[in-house]
């Protein structure tokens, strides 16, 4: 039987197009070792339905110990760059006050090591894992957050910042805010709008507060990691296209134009306006700091019609197209019109990257994961035709791992984990990698 391939290369890219692999803390290292301190994600899987068969990431991939190994794999497959996080809790174990050193030594153990594979560091100070004793007062609900991470971002900083080549706060904000206090499908689980509405704004004031705070350290090349989802009209009606406008508004304008453009949209303003915290409106200068880079993590699309009840009356609709096995749709043309929209309407001659981007499919001869590469390599390669200043493209994700809610069996990686030996074995797709990243 002949090996896949993908039908684009490197050489289908500009020279300096990196391409790199991601991953993050909670998702892969091992949380209860090393002296990590409780966090929200801990307690949100110990709680009865909330986790498939309540999974917590005490052990993922045990890559805390294994990051060696698991760096080869990533080299080893021709990747120019590694996008990873640190876990807050493993660095300040109470999120205030005392850092744990061991945590500290893990993510500066961890930095040379890609350096020294050829690999560059692409660091995301946050991918989820509050410290649970700042969930206590409130977590992303109070206003002193901006403060608590601006201090984290510090010390992580401190001791990385000269090795890393890129740095990003917060990964995903909508997923932070939205996902997290208004549908509740992730840690605190909260469905409540005045909740949302400071999470909402609190994560970008967080995300600014750092912004500066890695700067004040001399560190370049500071940027935003958001997620996308192209929302489409389930029907004809104008009704479904109204929905869908607000669902974009909601999930792609709201962080996009605070933190590009120092404004929210009317459209989200109409629903979460009477809950946002007083003077909201002087928080841009520090939400909207000048960034160097912008990064998207792209996946699916949606499809949205109007639904009955208070804002924002949007309701999903299945959808036709193929789906993942996780049950999102693949839709690569999604990841073009985003990359040529925020071009245009947002980052002009910022570059962009993709962060994020990849397929949950069982198996160790993914070929479908190898298709859907292929499908959004040639949207990122249409859009820089189209003249977008897009510099890089990251794999979700380098290993098999916890996939929060959906917990262990849903299958991201280029590269297979047994969790029960912590056999690591590359797939089809990392070979498929392999051989057009060569050269
Ligand atoms: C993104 C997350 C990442 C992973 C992928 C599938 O939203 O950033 O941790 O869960 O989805």
């Amino acid at each position: 039987m002949t090996e896949p391939r993908l039908a684009l290369s490197r050489a289908d890219f500009p020279p300096a197009f990196l391409f790199g692999a991601a991953t993050s803390a909670y998702q892969i290292e091992g949380h209860g070792t090393g002296g990590a301190g409780v966090c929200e994600w801990d307690t949100f899987a110990a709680t009865p339905g909330n986790v498939a068969r309540a999974e917590d990431g005490r052990v993922a991939c045990d890559h805390y110990h294994r990051f060696a190994g698991d760096l080869d794999l990533c080299a080893g497959a021709g990747f120019d760059a590694y996008r990873f996080s640190t876990s807050w809790a493993r660095v300040m174990p109470e999120g205030r006050g005392a850092v744990n050193a061991a945590g500290l030594d893990f993510y500066d153990r961890l930095v040379d090591a890609a350096c020294e594979r050829g690999l560059k560091p692409f660091l995301t100070l946050y991918h989820w894992e509050l410290p649970a004793a700042l969930a206590d007062l409130g977590g992303w609900r109070n206003r002193d957050i901006a403060g608590w991470f601006g201090d984290f971002a510090t010390v992580v900083g401190r001791r990385i910042g000269d090795r890393v080549h890129a740095a990003a706060p917060i990964n995903e904000p909508w997923c932070i805010a939205w996902l997290s206090h208004f549908i509740g499908q992730h840690a605190p689980g909260l469905r409540d709008i005045r909740a949302t509405a400071r999470a909402m704004h609190h994560v970008g004031l967080a995300h600014g507060t750092a912004i500066a705070a890695l700067r004040g350290l001399g560190m370049g090349n500071l940027g935003a990691v958001i997620n996308l989802e192209y929302p489409l009209p389930a029907d004809d009606s104008p009704a479904a296209a109204a929905a869908a406008a607000r669902y974009d508004a909601i999930y792609n304008r709201f962080f996009l134009s605070g933190m590009l453009a120092g404004r929210y949209p009317d459209a989200v303003l109409a629903g979460l306006g009477p809950h946002l915290p007083e003077r909201w409106q002087d928080d841009f200068a520090t939400i909207a700091a000048p960034l160097d880079w912008v990064g998207l993590n792209y996946y699916t699309c949606k499809r949205i019609a109007a639904a009955d009840g208070p804002w924002p009356n949007c309701a999903e609709r299945p959808g036709p197209l193929p789906k993942t096995d996780i049950g999102w749709e693949i839709y690569p043309d999604g990841l073009f019109d985003f990359l040529t929209r925020i071009w245009r309407e947002h980052t002009g001659d910022l570059p962009l990257y993709v962060t994020e981007n990849g397929i949950a499919t069982a198996g160790i001869d993914d070929r479908a994961r190898i298709a859907y590469l292929d499908a959004h390599l040639d949207a990122a390669r249409r859009a820089i035709a189209a003249g977008v200043p897009l510099r890089g493209y990251f794999v979700w994700s380098l290993l098999d791992n916890y996939e929060w809610s959906l917990g262990y069996d849903k299958r991201f990686g280029i590269v297979e984990v047994d969790f029960d030996s912590q056999t690591r074995r590359p797939k089809a797709s990392w070979r498929a990698l392999r051989a057009a990243l060569a050269g």
